[in-house]
């Protein structure tokens, strides 16, 4: 499997596995400053909740080996100026703040004023975010490979794979252990439009391990439903409000509609670190908006007529009315998620 990110130690640097380029070339981008992170953060050459969390608590990292000397308070103020811009970089995963608060926090506490040691007390904090997110998402699979039938079909959107972590996956967690559990497991992967992670990353993912999969564009979904083909429906998630309502990829909604009107069952997979439980509802979510070239171009070429008005939110919310249940590293959570959300802490 693809490796989404690794740190290079002794080279002071990170290396980000450039997303927007799979499946065609496999590229690593070396960053050396912090603004390297943020610029692959919000290009998305690095996506995906938990990956943004892990990658930007590493940008910090390098934020603080370019620190001078000096007292804590002007190296804190340095932290929270570099936290500060890689968390604007995309508002929605509430994984990346989560991370560099950890982070901070950590460089509070610290009993040191020494910026050497305060940086080796970062990345040691960057890698276990890194590390606890990768076993977390194997527990997340313990937990919701139970709910794949022996033949089952499963229907995904975007990737919530090992690309959009720091291994194994969340969504695709789930698949890889109910493959390893003996199950036949195949899968249907809509495209995604308009980046395309579903048709791009998804199906490299599977395709890799010989987990059979089918690629369908987004608004083949419905029929696939309705012809009986999907078994369940499981999704990632970028931020989950503390009534269960949860963000994730624009036309996951939809989705959840059209489960919900087939009787076909819709599990959302996700670390903690996505639980937002300060925000009482998925209304309060910010939803990332971007550049409208994503839906009116594709490689280099234009799909639409120049100059038309364009929508590009790159999320939405579905209610958590429409969730089955929300599988985490901790347990499965079911409704009233409100109740048993706040239980599971
Ligand atoms: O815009 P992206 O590619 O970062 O969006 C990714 C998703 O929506 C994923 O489903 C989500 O981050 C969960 S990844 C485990």
């Amino acid at each position: 499997m693809l490796e989404t990110m690794r740190w290079l130690p002794g080279e002071e640097s990170l290396e980000l596995l450039d997303q927007t380029k799979l499946p065609v070339e496999i590229v690593y981008i070396k960053c050396s400053d912090y603004r390297d992170v943020a610029s692959a953060i919000k290009d998305m050459a690095v996506r995906g909740a938990p990956a943004i969390g892990a990658a930007a608590a590493y940008g910090l990292v390098l934020a603080a080996g370019k620190a001078g000397a000096g007292a804590k308070e002007d190296f804190l103020a340095q932290m929270e100026t570099a936290a500060s811009e890689l968390a604007a970089t995309r508002p929605t995963a509430v994984n990346l703040s989560w991370a560099l608060s950890r982070l901070l926090q950590k460089a509070r506490d610290a009993d040191t004023s020494d910026t050497a040691a305060l940086r080796e007390l970062l990345l040691e904090e960057a890698h276990n975010i890194f590390h606890e997110d990768a076993s977390g998402n194997r527990k997340i699979g313990e937990y919701g490979h139970g709910f794949i039938p022996q033949n089952g079909s499963v229907l995904t959107h975007c990737n919530a794979g090992a690309l959009a972590t720091a291994g194994y996956g969340t969504a695709l967690g789930v698949i890889r252990a109910a493959r390893d559990a003996g199950k036949n497991v195949s899968v249907y992967a809509d495209e995604t439009r308009p980046l395309l992670q579903g048709a791009r990353l998804t199906t490299l993912e599977l395709l890799q391990e010989n987990i059979p999969v089918t690629l369908i564009t987004d608004n083949m979904a419905g029929f696939l439903m309705a012809k009986g083909m999907v078994d369940l429906v499981i999704v990632g998630a970028d931020r989950i409000a503390s009534n269960g309502d949860v963000a994730n990829k624009i036309g996951t909604y939809g989705l959840a509609v059209m489960a919900k009107a087939h009787h076909i069952p819709f599990y959302v997979a996700a670390p903690f670190s996505t639980v937002d439980l300060s925000l009482q509802a998925g209304d309060k979510i910010p939803i990332e908006e971007r550049d409208h070239a994503e839906v009116t171009r594709h490689g280099g070429r234009l799909l639409a007529p120049a100059g038309v008005k364009v929508w590009n939110p790159a999320f939405d919310v579905t209610p958590h009315s429409l969730i089955t249940a929300i599988i985490t590293e901790r347990g499965v959570v079911r409704p009233p998620f409100e109740k048993n959300l706040k239980k599971t802490i």
